[in-house]
């Protein structure tokens, strides 16, 4: 079964994703009454735990000092953000680690000169203040509240399954999440949201929209922000960010994104008839973390710092299990000389 689809590989808690109906359950709630629970809400529910996130910011916050000078510069957020996980203290707790990632993230924007963390604050909006240098509007909180808890969990996703695959190892938190980390790398998951906003830009400057995206499909490129391995009717996570998007300004630059989302819809399925493409989380993640003056290059990062609560929930799990995963590959290589399989 190549790419490993459709094998059940754990029993899980934690998610249902059903790819036919178009909807996601996440311990009991639906995506939408989870989206409508702030962070802090979503982080007891899924790591089943009462601790208070605020207070482990601040527990987490001088165990980066050493490193916070060393994530800014060059480097992609991304890979600052593996440097400065991979730098915590190899016994940190999987709640101590959905902690910090707020703080690592800030910290890969401004090094050295990141401010201490406010435990008054819940953990989006902390992470904005420290990140953009003032307490933002709570519009904004909110809507970036949603599109953290809204990706927090997604099933037995590349990325949690790389966790739980570490996890099964006996392996600590710190190395389950930092497989997770390393499974966003790639442009297939989660990596989605910047190649969307390229595409808008890049539809802008043109005449004939459709006959452009025909051209693209042609060359074998695909349509970032379209098609999932799961959703063949919907991807309710796209829907549930349209409305964030909606809810901070109906402009114009959503309007455009919308107009070439029915144009990719179109152009896709003449493409594909018989498989469903339909738009992803991706393509209004992209929308929502540009109207909120996130760069592109940090995109694959946040959306890091929503799913890690997944991760570790995951890693708990896994751990609980004992188990370790252990699949087998079939062999289609050469045969010593006169052997046969
Ligand atoms: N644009 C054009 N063609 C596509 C697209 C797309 N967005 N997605 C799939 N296809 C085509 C493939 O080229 C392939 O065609 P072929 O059979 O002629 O080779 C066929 O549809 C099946 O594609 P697979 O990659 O085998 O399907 P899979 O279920 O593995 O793909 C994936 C899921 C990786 C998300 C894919 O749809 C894709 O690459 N989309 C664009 C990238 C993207 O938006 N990623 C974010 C996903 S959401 C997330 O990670 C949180």
């Amino acid at each position: 079964m190549l790419g490993l689809e459709g094998l059940v590989v754990a029993e899980t808690r934690l998610s249902s994703v059903d790819g036919e109906k178009g909807e996601l359950v996440v311990c009991g709630l639906s995506l939408e009454q989870l989206a409508a629970r702030n962070f802090e809400e979503a982080f007891h529910t899924l790591l089943d735990t009462s601790v208070e996130l605020a207070s482990l910011r601040c527990q987490v916050f001088p165990k980066l000092r050493l490193i916070l000078p060393l994530l800014t510069g060059d480097r992609e957020p991304s890979a600052a953000l593996r440097l400065g996980l991979a730098s915590l203290p190899s016994n940190i707790s999987a709640e101590e680690l959905v902690a910090a990632f707020p703080l690592l993230l800030a910290g890969a924007r401004h090094g050295s000169n990141l401010q201490a963390p406010d435990p008054k604050l819940s953990q989006v909006e902390d992470f904005m203040r420290l990140f953009f240098g003032e307490r933002q509007a709570a519009d904004r909180v909110r809507a970036l509240n949603t599109y953290l808890v809204t990706v927090s969990e997604h099933g037995m996703n590349a990325s949690t399954f790389a966790c739980r695959v570490v996890a099964s190892t006996g392996a600590k938190p710190l190395e389950s999440a930092l497989a997770g980390l390393a499974a966003l790398s790639g442009p297939l998951h989660g990596g989605a949201p910047g190649p969307v906003l390229d595409l808008l830009d890049e539809l802008r400057e043109v005449d004939d929209r459709e006959v452009h995206l025909r051209e693209k499909l042609r060359r074998g490129e695909r349509l970032m922000g379209f098609g999932h391995r799961i959703y063949r009717r919907r991807d309710p996570r796209a829907e549930v960010l349209q409305g964030a998007v909606q809810s901070l300004r109906p402009s114009a630059e959503l309007r455009f994104a919308q107009q070439v989302e029915v144009l990719a819809q179109k152009v896709l399925q003449d493409w594909k008839p018989d498989r469903p493409l339909k738009t992803n989380v991706e393509f209004y993640t992209a929308l929502l973390l540009h109207e909120l003056g996130f760069e592109r290059s940090w995109f694959t990062a946040l959306f890091a710092m929503g799913r890690v609560m997944g991760w570790m929930a995951h890693f708990q799990e896994q751990r609980a299990l004992g188990k370790l995963m252990r699949p087998q590959s079939r062999y289609i290589g050469a045969l010593p000389q006169g052997a046969k399989l």
